[in-house]
């Protein structure tokens, strides 16, 4: 249960308006149990005394703010995350995507950049991937940095073969990356389909013509409205029977644009537009 008081109810709402205005980055929407637990986080390391001392602190502190931002925006991701939905993607979209002459991917909210790379590979190994432009977009300008590198740790590697594996792969992941000192640097022939862009879900605008948008675990910290707002804006990038795929805690059910989509796998969260896909 969320106890704030009143009056930090005031100051919390006061230090996301002053973000707001003096960053551009608009957080007054999350979903406000999540937002409140990552300020109170930072705040207990800032050794600071009110929240709004720390508002004071962000309008006058840059670099104070961008450690907030990482806070706030949670780039926790992994490569072929929940192995199932990969796997599902295989099976239940793929085929569709195979009967396109040309094939557009929105990753939004990409993080740091492993779910882009997953898709990738997928896409390669289904023949695909030389008749796709991906999409990979985020708020948070140095995860997005991450991502254009494509540089992860090898000690992560362990896991991410299990879930390619689990994701029904058959090659060897080895073979996507080279092992350098302690990382694994993607092989650039996954990168070259690959366009990397800040694209803020709140506040900035369609992106056309897509035939799947992959958004996972992030509408997640934002309030129904806002959701509202995005799937709003999903519906209009995506082309008639274009794929969306949310994370497996989110859902687009308990929206108005629920009619607007079929279930193509409710437990994999992955959804159609309504309406035959329409060839180039
Ligand atoms: C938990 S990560 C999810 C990464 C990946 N999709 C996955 O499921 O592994 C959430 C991502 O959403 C991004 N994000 C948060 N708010 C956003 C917004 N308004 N617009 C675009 N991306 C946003 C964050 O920066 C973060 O990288």
């Amino acid at each position: 249960m969320d106890e704030t008081s009143e009056n930090e109810k005031i100051e919390f709402d006061l230090l996301l308006q002053a973000i707001y205005q003096k960053y551009g980055y608009d957080f007054r929407n999350y979903s406000k149990a999540s937002i409140r637990r990552r300020i109170r986080h930072r705040f207990s390391r800032s050794g600071l005394k009110t929240i709004s001392e720390m508002q004071h602190k962000l309008l006058n502190d840059k670099q104070f703010f961008e450690v907030l931002l990482l806070d706030l925006t949670v780039n926790v991701t992994e490569m072929f995350r929940d192995p199932s939905f990969f796997k599902m993607i295989r099976k239940t979209v793929i085929p569709e995507l195979k009967k396109q002459p040309f094939i557009r991917v929105w990753h939004a909210g990409c993080s740091s950049g492993e779910e882009v790379y997953s898709t990738a590979i997928l896409l390669n190994e289904e023949g695909l991937y030389k008749n796709t432009l991906i999409y990979a977009t985020d708020v948070n300008e140095a995860v997005l940095d991450k991502a254009k590198k494509g540089i992860f740790s090898i000690d992560r590697m362990k896991d991410y073969t299990r879930n390619y594996r689990n994701a029904g792969g058959i090659a060897s992941f080895a073979d996507y990356y080279t092992a350098r000192y302690d990382h694994a640097i993607m092989d650039n022939s996954l990168k070259k389909n690959i366009v990397f862009s800040d694209h803020n879900l709140v506040t900035d605008d369609v992106f056309g013509e897509m035939n799947l948008i992959i958004c996972r675990n992030v509408l997640i910290y934002f309030s129904c409205d806002l959701q509202e707002r995005v799937f709003g804006l999903f519906w209009e990038s995506l082309r008639s029977g274009g794929f969306l795929c949310l994370g497996s805690k989110e859902t687009i059910r308990f929206s108005t644009y629920s009619d607007d989509f079929e279930n193509v796998a409710e437990g994999e969260k992955i959804y159609r537009k309504n309406g035959k896909i329409t060839l180039i």
